[in-house]
């Protein structure tokens, strides 16, 4: 079993999906705390204004790739091990968030979704997984949600990405304790980002990327298995999951009005696509 915790001494960080919401907030923390951290997003521009905005003690390396294509991240990485020093942290973090409607169902947003969220994490984590394998050491977040807990609206998805997640770190794990890499899950709740902006129903307990990316960063130190927070909600999804299905269903639909909701229009999908393209 590995206790290890990534110390800006030891190494740099490297954060995906770090050009908006709550990658961008944890890259600016983390380098807050002295670490030089490697940021990656398929915005150039983005990560370039987020260095610029970093104002140490640590720095912000840019090296831009798209997580879907294996390749990139196995240049990401080369180029991290090779140029800038060993990695010791790696939070995988970049994602999409597709909301689905089971009377406007696309496939492409489902392939789009595990394309990005499940097997992009996979692209970064088997590189990430030797290097640090090789070194006897490292630690590992990937970021997955509540919405992998249980199913809710227009989750199906995403949802459906992050329990998948969820269930592979914890699979994981026992075998990476064992090469001295530790590997922890990240659940949030509802956080303020681009994401958030396409939910359809009220999000209690909202929190900001910054208080998100403090949380987060707590939960690095710790020694515990999952990071979630605010732990006022996502304790009480994990108590509603253990709900016989009939309660649950009926509790959801109720906390989101869901029953009484209108079936949305063929075509909505598309809109929900145009009106926020950064998703895809
Ligand atoms: N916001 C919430 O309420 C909430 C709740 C629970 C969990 N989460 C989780 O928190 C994480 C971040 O969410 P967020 O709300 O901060 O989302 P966000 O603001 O939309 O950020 C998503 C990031 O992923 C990057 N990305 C998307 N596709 C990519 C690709 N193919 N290759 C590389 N990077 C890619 C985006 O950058 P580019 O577009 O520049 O590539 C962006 O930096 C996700 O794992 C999400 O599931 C969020």
């Amino acid at each position: 079993m590995t206790d290890f915790v990534a110390h800006p001494e030891l190494g740099l960080a490297w954060v995906t999906g770090a050009s908006s919401g709550i990658g961008r907030a944890l890259a600016l923390r983390l380098v807050k705390d002295g670490f030089n951290v490697v940021v990656t997003s398929r915005d150039h521009q983005k990560l370039v204004k987020l260095q610029h905005e970093s104002t140490g003690p640590g720095k912000i390396i840019v090296l831009d790739g798209d997580v879907t294509d294996p390749s990139d991240m196995e240049r990401v990485l080369a180029a991290i091990e090779y140029e800038y020093g060993s990695m010791v942290l790696a939070v995988l973090n970049a994602r999409i968030h597709i909301p689905v409607h089971g009377e406007d169902m696309h496939r492409e947003d489902f392939e789009m979704t595990f394309a990005v969220n499940l097997n992009g994490t996979v692209n970064c984590l088997l590189p990430a997984v030797r290097h640090m394998k090789a070194r006897g050491h490292g630690q590992i977040a990937i970021v997955s949600s509540v919405t992998g807990y249980g199913g809710l609206p227009t989750s199906a998805a995403c949802g459906a990405s992050n329990a998948a997640l969820i269930n592979m770190a914890e699979s994981l794990k026992f075998d990476l304790d064992k090469a001295g890499v530790r590997l922890q899950i990240i659940s949030p709740g509802f956080v303020k980002t681009a994401t958030t902006a396409k939910d359809e129903f009220p999000m209690p307990a909202l929190i900001s990327p910054e208080v998100a990316a403090d949380r987060i960063v707590q939960g690095l130190k710790s020694r515990g298995f999952e990071i979630t927070f605010p732990r006022r909600f996502t304790w009480a999804m994990k108590l509603l999951n253990l709900l016989p299905y009939g309660l649950y269903f009926w509790l959801i639909n109720r906390a989101t009005g869901w029953k009484t909701r209108p079936l949305v229009t063929e075509g909505h999908a598309v809109d929900v696509r145009k009106r926020h393209p950064q998703a895809v």
